[in-house]
């Protein structure tokens, strides 16, 4: 398809002390992180270098889209990759046949990413998830977000949920995988910061439909973590 144009290790907290509510600008932060630890990418405080196994999980469970012959999929083929960090995952949608493109607030992240996959199909970009192109509203058959929203100051979240959801198009999916807390437990001085279920109603509000939710490890979790399938309807 032509475009117009990739094992969390622990529970390790990753930027600076920082409250949650007062917010602090995504790009120095983890533009930072991607700069400082340069070819030592297993420095990268969630680098997996593999694609999460949840995703890996959902992804079999749901079958690959037929590109050669258009078989009827439940999702379609050209797929988004919200905050692709080091591009594992991205690589993983693409190697089932997914047209993707990925993009990170990162430009240093987006060029880790094409060094280590430098024949990829992906066309990966820098791109914040709060200013996203205005093509992609609606386009994309797959949306795939994973510990993006709990990445951000709380004050930014409603936004960047309601541009996810946007990506979505009518009957595509949308898998989001992220840490949660309870509504009223205290924010930590460190990123990640657990995601509300308040605050996923966002989804919802967007004219998403929560198809299926996971809140137990099939596979070892830092924190408790939800991972959530939404629809938009056709
Ligand atoms: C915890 S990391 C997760 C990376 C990747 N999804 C993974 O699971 O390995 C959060 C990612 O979100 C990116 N990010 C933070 N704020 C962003 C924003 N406003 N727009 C796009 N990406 C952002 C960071 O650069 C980082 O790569």
């Amino acid at each position: 398809m032509a475009f117009s144009c990739g094992q969390r290790r622990s529970g390790r907290a990753y930027t600076r002390v920082m409250p949650a509510d007062r917010g602090e600008p995504a790009l120095p932060a983890f533009e930072e992180i991607y700069a400082r630890a340069g070819d030592d990418l297993a420095s990268v405080p969630w680098a997996r270098l593999a694609a999460h196994p949840l995703l890996v999980m959902w992804l079999d469970s749901l079958g690959a889209p037929d590109v050669r012959t258009s078989r009827p999929s439940t999702a379609d083929g050209e797929a988004l990759m919200v905050g692709c960090g080091l591009g594992d995952d991205a690589e993983e949608l693409a190697r089932r046949g997914y047209a993707v493109i990925a993009f990170d607030v990162s430009p240093t992240a987006i060029a880790r990413c094409r060094e280590r996959f430098p024949r990829s199909p992906v066309c990966y970009r820098a791109a914040d998830v709060l200013n996203l192109p205005g093509e992609w509203l609606g386009r994309f058959g797959l949306v795939v977000e994973i510990n993006t929203i709990q990445s951000l100051p709380r004050a930014d979240r409603p936004a960047a949920i309601a541009a996810i959801a946007g990506a979505v198009a009518p009957a595509g999916l949308l898998f989001v995988r992220c840490r949660t807390g309870a509504e009223e437990e205290p924010d930590g001085p460190e990123r990640p910061w657990p995601v509300r279920r308040s605050e996923l109603a966002g989804f919802t509000a967007a004219g998403l439909t929560q198809l299926d939710l996971i809140d137990h490890a099939p596979v070892p979790a830092a924190f408790p973590f939800v991972r959530i399938i939404y629809q938009r309807q056709a």
